[in-house]
């Protein structure tokens, strides 16, 4: 494995993170025992920041890593998030940022996580109801109480950003950032560097997206895809065209489509810090060994090509899921 810095701090964490929700949220059928051997594998492999949320199977993924935890919290840089109180793939998402919130929050996440401390904790959104200085200072003060060691935003404006890193250094910024999402691109990946604040690509694979391996008329009507406009029918011809043509690009590098979009996602900046999701040690260890891929202008040249060639992918998130994505 690689590591990259956390922010301007000397935390070291692995280039390639694991992405914990997918385990018995969101997405597919859950099995905690391949779970359990993805978390164990990722130690062995030194994948060592783990990414999961209070929200996540309303709390039952924070258990979940817990089990492994147990013995080997050590080894982990542990990231967890709060604030959504209704599931997030609702229409009718609801987001608590405020101080009083952010206290029984932290309780509850250490409680589930079975541990004294947070590494980085997250606030999952920007509460357009309570101003970001209030929230980070709430969240400074878990800081001061030895209850969290570093700071997070998710999905922040630049503007968010700046104001909140001035009430207390934020380490890490997490947003939606892949091939298909780039809107992090317009200001957000040149501040974070500015301000010595990582970047975390989440769905660095557009949701499986990109790894020719997704058939989105097969995903059960749970699955919280169905919900994206990206993962609809309109879409589908030209997102399978689209993945069909990347891992063309990939096999010409004797690497897969999902190696070839994290190396992508890595080749960024730096400071960038992608949390690929998997509940299988399969993925797993396909996705880590994308740290040793390099990428020539002449590839990147070809994925511009084949991107501009499909350029119908659908939208990230519907109107209503798009309501908390903070763009002040
Ligand atoms: N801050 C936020 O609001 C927010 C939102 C979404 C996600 N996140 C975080 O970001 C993490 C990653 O994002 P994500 O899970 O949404 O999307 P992702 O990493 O882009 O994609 C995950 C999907 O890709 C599949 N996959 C992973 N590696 C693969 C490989 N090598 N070959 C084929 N398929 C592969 C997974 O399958 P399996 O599930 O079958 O393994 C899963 O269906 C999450 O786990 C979560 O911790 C944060």
């Amino acid at each position: 494995m690689k590591y990259r810095s956390l922010g301007s701090t000397e935390e070291k964490l692995s280039a390639i993170g694991l992405g914990c929700m997918g385990m018995n949220h969101a997405y597919g059928t859950p099995d905690d025992k391949e779970s359990i051997a993805t978390l164990e594998l990722a130690l062995d492999l030194g994948i060592n920041f783990w990414d999961t949320a209070d929200i996540y199977a309303a709390g039952e993924n924070e258990a979940l890593l817990a089990r492994v935890l147990k013995s080997k919290r050590q080894e982990v840089f542990l990231a967890t998030k709060f604030g959504f109180v209704s599931n997030p793939g609702a229409g009718n998402a609801q987001f608590d940022g405020s101080p009083a919130y952010i206290k029984i929050a932290v309780e509850r996440s250490l409680k589930r996580l079975g541990t004294d401390v947070i590494d980085l904790y997250y606030a999952h959104r920007v509460d357009p109801n309570v101003p970001i200085e209030d929230t980070v200072g709430a969240m400074s003060e878990l800081v001061k109480a030895g209850k969290v060691r570093y700071l997070g935003l998710s999905e922040a404006s630049v503007t968010s950003l700046r104001k909140a890193h001035a009430v207390h250094p934020i380490s890490a910024l997490q947003s939606e950032y892949s091939l298909l999402t780039r809107e992090a691109e317009n200001n957000v990946l040149p501040v974070c560097k500015e301000l010595g604040i990582s970047f975390v690509p989440f769905s660095p694979l557009a949701r499986g997206l990109m790894t020719n391996t997704l058939d989105v008329s097969k995903l059960d009507d749970s699955d919280f895809r169905k919900s994206l406009p990206r993962y609809q029918e309109a879409y589908k011809a030209n997102n399978e065209n689209l993945a069909n043509g990347f891992a063309e690009i990939a096999a010409g590098k004797n690497h897969s489509a999902a190696q070839l979009a994290l190396a992508w996602v890595l080749a960024q900046g730096e400071h960038v810090i992608p949390i690929p999701g998997t509940k299988r040690r399969k993925y797993l260890l396909e996705n880590a060994d994308a740290v040793d891929l390099q990428l020539s202008d002449d590839d990147l040249k070809a994925i511009d090509d084949l991107l501009a060639t499909y350029p119908n992918t659908g939208a990230r998130y519907s109107e209503s899921q798009n309501k908390l994505v903070d763009r002040t």
